[in-house]
């Protein structure tokens, strides 16, 4: 069964784990029968110690003229923190301007998606060092939250809830002690509910959300969040829905101007790197949510069962007999 046109597909394996585990989502999508155009991008910790080169200006130029990227995961333990991750992984985030990173979760006793704002918040890099190195040493992070931006998030996850059978929004936030923030993103919400009356809205601080994500997940249908505790609570969620290694997002340019960028929620995993470990199925179901926004709706639902079903199959977190390989198989052989 192929499809009628070919995608054109950046494929930005990068480190530790990432190659890995893309390899098994590339299979499994071959398996799936939709074809790919795909070009490999030599992007992460080793070209950076090879060249001193992050992500080049020609390569972010070539980037935005595919229809999608397909990455594995950046950072590694001989770069500085940060390099590789706001060089790389960040920059392609705000270049492209994915404003929503949506994260799904079921499983466990979850099923939810969180839409997490994908480029503001304390990621946006705004502070600084002073006197770097000195007993007066000063560092700001600021935290910075536009309007527009809170909005089209904010719009985006009430769509996305009208869309579900529950129908249900909760805005997660700390408007009790980040009051210039939290003020903004509850009065956007407070707006814009009146006009999607078929969605229940509700919310939760943050530190709370914690607790009923562990208690009581079943209050949960989309999240909404701001960049950093969108990051947090969906490492928290993973760990709730079968492990990290089944967590899978989409970072979305809903308007399409541009490429999405499909990822697994995890990173480079550096600790169980070569070991034949590393769960491949965050990587393939982010591969099925990216076949699910190119159009190839019947492929993403085939490989998402398959992955549903392939689960039980994994160890999260654990020594394990089955291998990153044989998961692959397994799911493909599903197909
Ligand atoms: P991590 O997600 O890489 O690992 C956290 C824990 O989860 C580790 O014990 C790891 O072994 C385990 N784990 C992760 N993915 C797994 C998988 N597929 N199967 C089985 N176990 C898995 O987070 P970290 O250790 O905090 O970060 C390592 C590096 O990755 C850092 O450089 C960090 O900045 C980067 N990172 C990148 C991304 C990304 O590329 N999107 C996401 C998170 C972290
Ligand atoms: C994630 C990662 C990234 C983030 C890092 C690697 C920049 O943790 O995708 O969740 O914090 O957004
Ligand atoms: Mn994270």
């Amino acid at each position: 069964m192929l499809a009628d046109h070919h995608h054109r597909v950046a494929v930005i394996a990068g480190d530790g784990i990432g190659p890995e585990v893309l390899a098994e989502a590339l299979k499994v999508v071959r398996a799936s029968g939709v074809a790919l155009d795909t070009v490999d991008y030599d992007l992460g910790g080793a070209r950076y110690l090879r060249t001193g080169e992050t992500l080049p200006d020609s390569v972010l130029d070539e980037l935005g003229q595919v229809d999608a990227i397909l990455l594995g995961a950046v950072g590694a333990p001989d770069v500085p923190p940060g390099v590789l991750e706001r060089g790389l992984l960040l920059r392609l985030r705000f270049a492209l301007d994915l404003y929503v990173n949506l994260r799904p979760f079921e499983g466990g006793r979850l099923d939810c998606a969180v839409v997490r704002e994908n480029t503001e918040g304390s990621y946006a890099g705004e502070g600084g060092a002073l006197r770097r190195g000195t007993p007066h040493e000063v560092a700001t992070q600021g935290s910075v939250n536009t309007r527009m931006g809170v909005e089209r998030c904010l719009r985006f996850a009430f769509e996305l809830a009208q869309s579900r059978v529950r129908r249900h929004l909760t805005l997660v936030h700390k408007t009790n002690v980040l009051t210039f923030a939290g003020d903004l993103w509850q009065r956007t919400f407070d707006e814009l509910a009146p006009q999607f009356p078929d969605v229940a809205a509700a919310y939760n601080h943050i530190d709370a959300a914690c607790i009923y994500l562990v208690e009581s997940p079943e209050r949960y249908d989309v999240v909404v969040t701001d960049n950093l505790f969108g990051d947090i609570l969906t490492d928290l969620a993973g760990a709730l829905s079968g492990g990290i290694g089944l967590a899978a997002s989409a970072n979305l340019n809903p308007a399409r101007t541009g490429p999405s960028l499909f990822e697994p929620v995890h990173g480079s995993a550096p600790d169980i790197v070569g070991t034949g470990r590393a769960n491949p199925l965050a990587a393939i179901r982010s591969a099925a949510m990216m076949l699910d926004f190119l159009g190839e709706a019947d492929a993403a639902a085939r490989i998402t069962k398959a992955v549903a079903e392939t689960a039980p199959l994994s160890v999260p977190g654990a020594g394990t007999v089955i291998t990153t390989t044989q998961l692959g198989d397994a799911v493909a052989e599903r197909l």
